[in-house]
C-alpha cells in the first residue's frame, strides 16, 4: 500500500487523469468530424464540442501548474540518472507546454478565422477582440494540426515509458500518479 507522501497529491492526480481524458476526447471528436455530412448539425456539434474540451483543457491548465508549484511530487524508486532523467523532465515540460499552447492556437484560429467563438446547441455567439484575417488563421490552424500529429508521438513515447517503468524497470512511477 502506498501512503499519501509515496504518490502525486489528490489534485494532482486527478488533474492528470481527467486532463488525460479530456485531450483523448479532444483528438477522437476531430478526428471523426469526417464521419459526418458537410454542414450537418451533428458535424457542427462535434467540432464545436472539440473547442470547449479544449477550453476546459486549457483552463484547467492553470489550475494544475498551481498545484504542481505548491507540492514537488515524490521521487522515483530506484532514482533516475542521466539521458533518462533528463528526457523524463523534457517530455514533462513539453506536455504541460501542449496543454497551453495546443488550446490557445486552436482558440486563436476560430477567433481569429469566424470573429465568434460558437457555444454549442445554441445560436450564441461569444464576439472576437481580434481583428478577422483569413491568412493568419489559416498559418494558426496549420501549427495547430502540425503540434496535434507531433504530439501523437510525445503521448505515445510518455504512455510506453509509462508501461516501462512499471513493467520493466519495475519502479513506482506509475504508482505515484494512481
Ligand atoms: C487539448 C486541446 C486540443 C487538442 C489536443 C486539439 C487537437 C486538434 C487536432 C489533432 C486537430 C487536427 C484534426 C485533423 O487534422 O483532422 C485539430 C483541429 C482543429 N482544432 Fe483543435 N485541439 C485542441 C483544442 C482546440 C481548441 C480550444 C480550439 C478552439 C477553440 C480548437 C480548434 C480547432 C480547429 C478550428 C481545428 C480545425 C478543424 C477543421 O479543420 O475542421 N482546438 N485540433
Ligand atoms: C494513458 C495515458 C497516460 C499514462 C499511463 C500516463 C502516466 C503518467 C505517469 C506514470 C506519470 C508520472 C511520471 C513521473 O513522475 O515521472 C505522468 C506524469 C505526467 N503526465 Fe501522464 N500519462 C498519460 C497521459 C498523459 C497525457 C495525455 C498528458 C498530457 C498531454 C500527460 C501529461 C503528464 C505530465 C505533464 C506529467 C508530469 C507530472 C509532473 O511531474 O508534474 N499524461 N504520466
Amino acid at each position: 500500500m502506498n501512503t499519501p507522501s509515496d504518490r502525486y497529491t489528490y489534485k494532482a492526480r486527478w488533474f492528470h487523469w481527467a486532463m488525460a481524458i479530456l485531450i483523448v476526447l479532444a483528438y477522437a471528436l476531430i478526428l471523426s468530424r469526417t464521419q459526418f455530412e458537410r454542414g450537418s448539425q451533428l458535424r457542427t456539434f462535434v467540432v464545436q464540442t472539440h473547442f470547449w474540451v479544449g477550453i476546459v483543457v486549457l483552463v484547467m491548465a492553470f489550475f494544475r501548474i498551481a498545484e504542481r508549484r505548491r507540492h514537488t511530487p515524490p521521487g522515483i524508486m530506484p532514482p533516475l540518472e542521466g539521458f533518462l532523467r533528463t528526457a523524463a523532465t523534457l517530455s514533462h515540460y513539453l506536455l504541460y507546454a501542449f496543454l497551453f499552447v495546443q488550446p490557445v492556437l486552436g482558440l486563436l484560429t476560430v477567433l481569429i478565422e469566424k470573429g465568434s467563438l460558437p457555444i454549442p446547441l445554441t445560436q450564441l455567439l461569444i464576439p472576437s477582440p481580434f481583428p478577422v484575417s483569413e491568412d493568419l488563421a489559416e498559418s494558426l490552424e496549420d501549427i495547430h494540426k502540425l503540434l496535434g500529429t507531433i504530439f501523437y508521438y510525445v503521448i505515445g513515447l510518455h504512455v510506453i515509458a509509462a508501461i516501462w517503468h512499471h513493467f520493466v524497470r519495475k519502479d513506482n512511477t506509475v504508482k505515484r500518479m494512481v
